[in-house]
């Protein structure tokens, strides 16, 4: 019994030696010391000895016992930091490897024109004011004098939700200035900036969405002076003090009297040609259309509580596309869209 428990010594001790992960470790204890190990089983036989013999072999078998534990403690300090050392070597990061360079982004340059429009108005005392894309067909065409049957509510033109054409998407951003007056009494001074569709064919100067800005001015004694002092000011401040605009009669259901406000082609310099070709940028007209302007229509006015016979008011409602092609130069529309990162990288 003697040699058998030595034998167990060896090998267990050999084993041990050898094991190299936790996992085989933890294997061999139960092999050698668990109720169905090795010793166990000497031990059992224990009963068998005579009464001189068994404190003697108890004795030895303690020893084998302890010297397998004391192993065990052993190896197992040397596996986990063998484990330990690996994980950290696997783990390590070399800082000295050149990093992946990040791309930034920037302001997009719809966005950057949008800013500069807004900060100048904003200085010049005006609100900014925000409100739905999907109107009311009352918001966005009856109350703005706009009847029934009008050719601006054509179902070609416009993006309807309903059969009847109650709601639809907002085709100008004039909706704003009924949303305003019927909740707020003047003097009103705000600002709408935001998107519009229309069911237009893309090409060089449509899209069938695009922004828009609002503005509208309510107060006593509002003439179309300010309205064409406070246009001036800003497009001198956006295109340069030399820049060339005009002011044409035009005529809108709810503004009396109307006009358009255009811009000298950038392109061509207002000549209608490049290099003896119809500028493709004004279509030959030599002019930019950037706006439609007026007086606030009487109607309109008292259609929102609001007495025409004290106040008077001016709205326009600028293209935020056409303002950034001419303060951009660019010549095609759909570049602004199309979000091709070498496009935007130019700004
Ligand atoms: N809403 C008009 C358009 O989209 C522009 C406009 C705004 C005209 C305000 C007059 C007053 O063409």
């Amino acid at each position: 019994m003697k040699q058998q428990l030595e034998t167990i010594r060896q090998q267990a001790l050999a084993a041990l030696d050898a094991a190299e992960t936790p996992a085989a470790l933890e294997e061999l204890r139960v092999k050698l010391l668990g109720k169905k190990g090795e010793l166990t089983a000497v031990l059992k036989q224990m009963g068998k000895l005579s009464p001189e013999e068994r404190p003697i072999m108890g004795q030895v078998a303690n020893a084998v016992r302890a010297d397998i534990e004391a192993k065990l403690e052993e190896r197992k300090t040397v596996i986990n930091a063998a484990v330990l050392e690996a994980k950290l070597a696997a783990e390590a990061i070399d800082v000295t490897i050149p990093g992946e360079a990040v791309t930034m982004g920037h302001e997009h340059p719809m966005n950057q024109v949008l800013q500069a429009i807004k900060d100048l108005f904003v200085g010049m005392g005006y609100t900014i004011v925000d409100g739905p894309e999907v109107e009311l067909s009352d918001y966005n065409f009856t109350k703005l004098n706009t009847e029934e049957g009008h050719p601006a509510r054509d179902r070609s033109d416009t993006f309807y939700f309903t059969d009847d054409d109650s709601v639809l998407l907002r085709t100008q951003t004039s909706s704003m200035q009924i949303r305003v007056m019927e909740n707020a009494k003047p003097p009103i001074c705000i600002l709408a900036p935001g998107r519009v569709y229309r069911k237009d064919e893309a090409d060089a100067t449509h899209s069938p969405m695009f922004h828009q800005i609002e503005g509208l001015v309510v107060a006593e004694n509002i003439t179309m002076g300010n309205l064409k002092s406070a246009l001036v000011t800003v497009m001198k401040q956006i295109y340069g003090q030399d820049a060339v605009m005009r002011f044409r009669p035009h005529h809108f259901p709810f503004t009396e009297p109307s006009c358009e406000m255009d811009m000298q082609c950038h392109k061509c310099h207002g000549t209608g040609e490049v290099d003896g070709a119809v500028c493709s940028t004004c279509h030959g007209e030599g002019w930019i259309e950037l706006l439609g302007a007026g007086m606030v229509h009487p109607k309109v006015l008292s259609g929102c509580g609001i007495d025409p016979e004290k106040y008077s008011g001016f709205a326009f409602g600028m293209g935020l596309e056409r303002m950034a092609m001419g303060r951009l130069k660019i010549t095609d529309l759909r570049l602004i869209f199309d979000n091709d990162v070498r496009f935007l990288n130019q700004f």
